[in-house]
């Protein structure tokens, strides 16, 4: 009677560990398959208090060759000089995926980056974020 009972409480537990297992498993394809980066909602509502007039966008792309274009390089596309060493795609600031996201989204991707891009949160003021985000809306797919 023991025996009995010692082997069903092996396999019962032998069971549970199997069935951990794989709910531990079928979590991790799930969680590996959202991988985009996306910003949480509420920062993507955050509005843009800049009018993107000619003086702001100038300062956007003196911030941006002084900070970004290393990997982003010239026309968004993720062809900057340092861009290949990351070992990690870039992505496209130019492409109409990119583009689709709000001011806000951007914001705050800039300040909080994502390994290896740094985070932007103390190296710039806010301000100069979105004079940074005002030019990259004038990044355009065809541009090289
Ligand atoms: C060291 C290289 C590096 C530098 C410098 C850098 N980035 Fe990035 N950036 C990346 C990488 C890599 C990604 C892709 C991250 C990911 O999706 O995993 C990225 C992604 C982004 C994204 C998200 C794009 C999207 O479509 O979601 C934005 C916006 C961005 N960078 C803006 C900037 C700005 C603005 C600067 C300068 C202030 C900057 N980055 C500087 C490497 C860099």
């Amino acid at each position: 009677m023991k025996n009995l009972f010692q082997s069903k409480t092996k396999r019962g537990i032998m069971f549970f560990i199997l069935l951990s297992s794989i709910t531990i498993t079928v979590s991790n394809v799930a969680f590996s398959q959202q991988g985009a980066w996306t910003a949480p909602p509420v920062a993507g509502k955050k509005v843009n208090p800049l009018k993107a007039d000619l003086a702001g966008i100038a300062a956007g792309k003196s911030l941006y060759t002084k900070n970004c274009f290393s990997c982003h390089g010239k026309a968004g596309k993720g062809d900057g000089p340092a861009a290949a060493a990351l070992g990690k795609s870039v992505g496209d600031l130019s492409s109409a995926k990119s583009q689709a996201q709000s001011d806000g989204d951007f914001l705050w991707k800039i300040q909080t980056g994502k390994a290896p891009m740094p985070s932007y949160q103390k190296k710039l003021s806010e301000i100069q974020v979105w004079q940074l985000i005002n030019y990259m809306r004038t990044l355009k797919p065809t541009e090289k």
